[in-house]
């Protein structure tokens, strides 16, 4: 739909931009931490481990100073699970507690609001011996973590994110180093599914209880939501399309927002002898919780066609893909490549205009506010002898979809603010320390750790203009605004 013009961005929009504890702090098992499953697991080859990362642990202050130059009005960043419980439950690390306070103290000295994910891929590995989401108890876990976070820091902070990405730890956790199977498993398919159906419960309970602890504070879920679109108008593409939307995006919003399973998720699940077993009360907990926004991470769209039952090759066929690309369910759809969206240098499609797409449909299923919790481009960035760098495409890059966010503001979608991936630089969840996101650069390479110093890109200056603006002005950078 053209719009002769288009609305602004709201007044109160949050700025900012997004981390996660275990690809942005190292201190990996410092000061008590206790280790999580992305610590003990086997980095992909090629890669960094994940003991120092940015460092941010150490110059959360110095990183906090730069997000405040750039005008942040809010700051994503997840809380260490193993960092307050070292062990997963029981007793409390004090120092643990110390860090995120002096993070939350930091931030709001700045008049930046905080906003936590609760649980970003990391696992303690004391509960992953225990069984992981497989356990039955880990809906307690969870919540009980949710309970200390509320009343530790509840005070200060007032949105919170629930689970990150739980569909991608559902369709992609060997990529990201999260699944965990118990020992002779038969059907991985339930397994899973009912480790996802104990993720659901979690996050519903750890949202009344943040609604009854916390009557000001605003919680909602963060999935990573991409439109998905049929690679032609053949009916069968058509409902390969509806089935992985379904898969992919709305089993995990409907839940959310709705308490209900979605059909086709179910009936595919049933198909394979997959469906979760509920617990006495699940039923009631999923109905009773109700997000005050829907939080979600988009990089870009997938495209499926119908892809043919073969009973023989099922299993053989049944790719996991990473959280954006190359899934493929016989019988259920085959993702493609769209031969209309260029890609990043890491293979990742990028569609800004399936941003406005994929919003405008949430809007419509939902009628929830949304909050942009990820969105961003993963490069190889240089840094010159001059301590710049010249990430002319990350800002084409924000051009194009801040763009899209405000045509979807003027179609009627109801925005809370914008969060890209990432603030600073940090370890991919995969592919390492060169696939690049941050404004600001750490200057360390894949095993070479260097000085850890933060310069300031291009696109730091760019967004602090977008910023001042209130999203107003997207132009490209003028050789006057960049450095001080
Ligand atoms: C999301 C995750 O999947 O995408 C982040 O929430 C992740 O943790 C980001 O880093 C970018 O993905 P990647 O694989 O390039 O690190």
């Amino acid at each position: 739909m053209y719009h002769p013009q288009n609305q602004p961005f709201p007044k109160d929009f949050l700025w900012g931009a997004s981390t996660s504890a275990y690809q942005v702090e190292g201190a990996s098992l410092e000061d008590g931490k206790g280790p999580s499953c992305q610590d003990v697991k086997q980095v992909p080859a090629g890669t960094s481990d994940l003991k120092v990362c940015a460092d941010q642990y150490h110059r959360y202050k110095e990183d906090i100073k730069l997000m405040a130059e750039m005008g942040f009005k809010t700051y994503r960043f997840s809380i260490a699970w193993s960092r307050i419980l070292p062990n997963g439950t029981g007793e409390i690390n004090q120092k643990g507690i110390d860090y995120y306070n002096n993070v939350i103290n930091e931030c709001l000295k700045y008049g930046i609001e905080p906003l936590v994910t609760m649980f970003h891929f990391d696992m303690p590995a004391a509960l992953d011996e225990r069984g992981s989401w497989g356990n039955p108890e880990s809906v307690k876990w969870f919540v009980d973590f949710a309970a200390i976070l509320f009343e530790n820091f509840g005070d200060r902070v007032r949105y919170w994110l629930t689970i990150n990405e739980q569909n991608v730890l559902t369709l992609s956790g060997p990529v990201i180093g999260t699944l965990h199977l118990p020992e002779g498993c038969t059907n991985v398919l339930k397994e899973i599914y009912q480790q996802n159906h104990h993720m659901l419960v979690a996050q519903a309970k750890a949202m009344c209880l943040c609604h009854e602890m916390l009557p000001e504070a605003k919680i909602g879920p963060a999935p990573n939501i991409s439109l998905v679109y049929p690679a032609t108008c053949k009916p069968e593409d058509i409902l390969a399309a509806q089935n992985f939307n379904a898969i992919r995006n709305w089993l995990y919003l409907d839940m959310a927002v709705y308490g209900i399973y979605n059909a086709i998720v179910w009936s595919y699940l049933k198909d394979h002898d997959a469906t979760p077993t509920f617990a006495p009360g699940d039923e009631e907990a999923m109905k009773n919780a109700h997000p005050d926004f829907i939080g979600f991470n988009y990089y870009n769209t997938a495209t499926v066609e119908a892809a043919d039952f073969d009973a023989l090759t099922e299993t053989a066929n049944a790719t996991l893909g990473d959280q954006q690309s190359g899934r493929e369910i016989p019988g259920v759809f085959r993702q493609i490549h769209n031969p209309n969206l260029p890609k990043t240098q890491f293979g990742w499609e990028i569609d800004p205009v399936g941003f406005r797409a994929t919003t405008r449909e949430m809007y419509s299923r939902y009628h929830l506010p949304l909050l942009v919790t990820e969105n961003g481009l993963g490069a190889y960035d240089t840094l010159t002898e001059d301590g710049r760098v010249h990430d002319e495409y990350r800002i084409k890059y924000y051009q194009d979809h801040l763009a899209e966010i405000q045509k979807s503001i003027t179609d009627g979608t109801e925005f809370l603010g914008y969060c890209p991936w990432s603030a600073v630089d940090l370890i991919s969840t995969h592919e390492g320390m060169v696939k690049r996101y941050g404004f600001i650069y750490v200057d360390r390479d894949e095993f070479d750790l260097k000085t850890l110093d933060r310069f300031k890109k291009d696109s730091f200056y760019w967004y602090k203009r977008v910023i001042t603006s209130n999203g107003e002005d997207l132009s490209d950078l003028k050789p006057e605004e960049v450095y001080d």
